[in-house]
């Protein structure tokens, strides 16, 4: 018997409270140590393989000139860099409920020109046969099979030679070599490696299906990070209809890309231009809204910020966020109040990132001040101005990576005038929208 840390795999004898390699607290969990341990060139899955193993001098490596699988949803193919690599191991993860099931049946059904294997150990073939027919799509080419144990999935697919395999989810898989029960840290931990040998061999597209509890620390997801190619992270507010695919990790392509989704009675639909339902547009405009830029992976978003200011009527000010960093808000307040004059220690403050998004990127904080003293003074902004800075602890605009592209976004949506930070080259395109270069947030305020 031993201990592993469930964030980063290193293992132990003895437990202990903190992991010396990922430096990460309570993450221990007791793991029955392997009893025989298999070399890599007598694993089983590495004997079926006839090439020996050499190091070899670049030019000698050959490329396989496998196409990339594309399938018609394009936010998918997008959050995956170029669409599904032929050989990689992909995790989905996301909390119970949240349609990680529901997204790779569609993509399964989509797939049209090739063979897909979709393999459950949660539900029925006649459930999965329910949720196909929700989704209203034929399927000729997919098979589907109910099955827990490893080795038999590994056979079954040897003989349907699929190019993509689904296993929903690693948490129920069970490789008989292995001790330990189903979804305990063990079996996890070995039926991943397989796969991911097994998809480097044999050239099979391998997604699959990974649990994460509210905190996000169930053992596998975090481990398993580590072993895949490609962590996908499903998310979203169950309240909310969208849903945000994000790449978290990805060794085909950029990281931080987002796909986003609406859940709708019969299935998830990708959404193409996710500014449009992120602006509300409301006429005649409402105090305490800006709009701003965001910049998810490749492609910016515009969205509406909402500020409320009120006057704290017992003990401390109040200070909500919601979808956004409080620490950052606090700081972009201390700065309103030092650099610009505005008085907000005796306001409660509540922020709100529309459509139940979750955003970091600092090229929002221009946006996020604007609404505030937009409430605070109850002045609205019009609603065809956009704002794109980070503000620095001086009060500074600082002008935000990907700019031009931000601002082609806001001009093709219809906006008429921008702020920016004062830039020191002079822009060489004409964007045909109104640029205000400004230095300072007093400037605005
Ligand atoms: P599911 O894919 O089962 O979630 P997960 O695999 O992540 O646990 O689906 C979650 C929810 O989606 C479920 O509550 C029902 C809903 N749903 C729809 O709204 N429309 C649909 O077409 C489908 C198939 C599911
Ligand atoms: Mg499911």
């Amino acid at each position: 018997m031993g201990f592993i840390c469930t964030n980063c795999g290193v293992t132990y004898a003895k437990w202990q409270g903190k992991c010396d390699s990922c430096k990460m607290w309570n993450m221990m969990e007791s793991y029955r140590l392997p009893v025989k341990s298999i070399p890599l060139h007598n694993h089983p899955i590495k004997q079926n393989s006839t090439q020996k193993n050499q190091p070899k001098k670049l030019e000698d490596i050959l490329v396989s000139n496998q196409k990339c699988l594309l399938s018609p949803d394009g936010e998918f193919n997008r959050v995956l860099g170029e669409g599904i690599v032929p050989g990689s191991l992909v995790l989905l993860g996301g909390e119970p409920g949240i349609g990680k099931s529901t997204l790779l049946l569609q993509i399964a059904l989509q797939l049209k020109q090739v063979k897909v294997l979709y393999v459950s150990g949660e539900e029925t073939e006649s459930q999965i046969k329910i949720r196909a027919s929700r989704i209203g799509l034929d399927a000729d080419h997919c098979f589907f099979l109910q099955e827990n144990t490893l080795e038999s999935i590994i056979n079954h697919t040897n003989d349907l030679r699929p190019a993509l395999l689904i296993i929903d989810s690693i948490q129920t898989l069970y490789c008989q070599e292995e001790e330990g029960s189903i979804g305990s840290i063990n079996q996890i931990k070995s039926c991943a490696t397989q796969l991911f040998h097994y998809a480097k061999m044999s050239g099979v597209a391998i997604f699959v299906i990974g649990h994460v509890n509210k905190e996000g620390t169930l053992a596998g997801p975090k481990l398993l990070e580590h072993m895949v190619d490609t962590v996908l992270q499903f998310e979203g507010d169950k309240q909310f209809l969208y849903r945000m695919i994000r790449t978290i990790k990805n060794r085909f392509g950029a990281t931080s890309e987002l796909g986003i989704y609406e859940m709708k009675a019969n299935g998830l639909h990708p959404i193409t231009n996710p500014s449009k339902i992120l602006l509300s547009g409301h006429t005649p405009p409402l105090n305490g809204i800006a709009i701003g830029s965001c910049l998810e992976g490749t492609r910016p978003l515009m969205i509406e910020i909402q500020a409320l200011i009120t006057e704290t009527k017992y003990g401390y000010p109040q200070r909500n966020a919601t979808g956004y960093d409080l620490k950052r808000l606090t700081m972009l307040l201390a700065v309103l109040e030092k650099r610009a004059g505005v008085r907000l220690n005796d306001r409660d403050v509540f922020l709100n990132i529309t459509g139940g998004l979750k955003i970091e990127d600092s090229a929002l904080d221009l946006a996020i001040c604007m609404a505030i003293v937009s409430s605070l003074k109850e002045r609205t902004i019009p609603h065809d101005h956009c704002f794109i800075a980070e503000i620095g602890l001086g009060g500074e605009l600082r002008t935000v990576p990907k700019l031009d592209k931000r601002i082609l976004e806001a001009k093709k949506l219809g906006f008429k005038e921008v702020f920016i930070a004062k830039q020191r080259d002079p822009f060489i395109k004409n964007f045909a929208i109104k640029i205000n270069q400004i230095e300072s947030l007093t400037k605005l305020t």
